[in-house]
């Protein structure tokens, strides 16, 4: 999410004449903010990253410092430029089929019994949390699809959610660009994309759309979601969050998963706190849900109405 991109000289350059200036104080108050709001840890080593992504806000609103942005980030007014300021600081580094030992597991052992259930009734629910631009949720569609073409007639739904409003509206289009097209491969190209007009792009066909519901979510805030869920994917987005947003992360997901639900993170993050003693490695930064020793599986906690 916050990448370790150089900030160019003239724009860390705080104090030169004429410069917009950021003050430790506003770097804290920036910091403070993200990670309240979003769990993000912002650690004083990404003091110039912070700097250089948000120059361009403070500028877009003729500010002559960080500080008078900080006020407007706090004030009511400023609500929406907590959207932007979110956008800013975090990216959204993705592709189709990103750590593909995740999608081979789940072709050969985790979903067949899964899809055989749902042909006998049964409901399956997949989740891509952090889902960026939409490329890990429409690689479990297109997963799901090449196991079970007929997906459609049965309760097989897959939710994918993110912080980021505007990036959950250009995971909803699921236009991309030609150059990703090499990342899904064949026969899975053919079957389930579709080329745009232009040529330049390719679109997710309505098939493997229409298994994906999208929404916006904070997944340090409410979850108006309804479990349980057979498989959570959420990778590359909790390394960003201090220990104890992910302790409780990786808890929470547990809490709607039943015993023999799978649980994928990122290549670089590790599962920590309670969760670890619900959760058994099944493969490279995949675990299973364990049976807890009084044989109960979900916490009832679940709620809201998002399928
Ligand atoms: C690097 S992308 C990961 C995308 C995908 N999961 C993958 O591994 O390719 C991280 C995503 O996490 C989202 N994110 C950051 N903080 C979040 C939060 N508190 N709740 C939900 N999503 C968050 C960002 O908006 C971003 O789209």
């Amino acid at each position: 999410m916050i990448e370790t991109r150089t900030t160019p000289a003239q724009e860390s350059s705080f104090d030169g004449p004429g410069a917009i200036s950021m003050s430790q104080a506003d770097f804290q108050r920036i910091a403070g903010r993200v990670q309240e709001d979003y769990g993000i840890h912002l650690p004083q080593a990404k003091k110039d990253l912070v700097y250089s992504r948000l120059l361009r806000r403070v500028r877009f609103h003729g500010f002559v410092d960080f500080g008078t942005y900080c006020d407007h980030v706090e004030s009511v007014a400023g609500v929406p430029e907590r959207t932007e300021m979110l956008s800013a600081l975090t990216t959204n580094v993705t592709h189709f089929f990103r750590e593909k030992h995740h999608f081979d597991l789940l072709s050969s052992s985790v979903l067949p019994p899964l899809l055989d259930a749902a042909r006998r009734g049964g409901r399956v629910r997949l989740w891509s949390a952090g889902c960026s631009s939409g490329q890990e949720a429409y690689s479990l569609a297109l997963t799901v699809l090449a196991l079970c073409p007929d997906a459609a007639r049965y309760d097989i739904r897959i939710l994918a959610t993110d912080i980021d409003p505007k990036i959950v509206a250009r995971a909803q289009e699921a236009v991309y660009p030609a150059a990703e097209r090499a990342a899904i491969g064949e026969p899975l190209l053919s079957r389930f994309t579709e080329s745009e007009p232009e040529g330049d792009s390719f679109r997710i066909a309505a098939s493997a759309r229409a298994l994906v519901t999208f929404a916006t979510l904070n997944l340090i805030g409410e979850w108006p979601v309804r479990g349980p869920f057979d498989v959570i994917m959420c990778r590359n987005v909790a390394i960003y969050f201090g220990d104890a947003a992910q302790h409780r992360l990786w808890q929470r997901f547990t809490s709607f998963m039943q015993p023999g639900a799978h649980l994928f993170i990122g290549h670089s993050e590790r599962i920590v706190g309670p969760a670890e003693a619900r959760l058994e490695n099944v493969g490279i930064t995949a675990y299973r849900v364990l049976q807890q020793r009084d044989g109960t599986g979900q916490r009832p906690d679940t709620k809201g109405a998002t399928k």
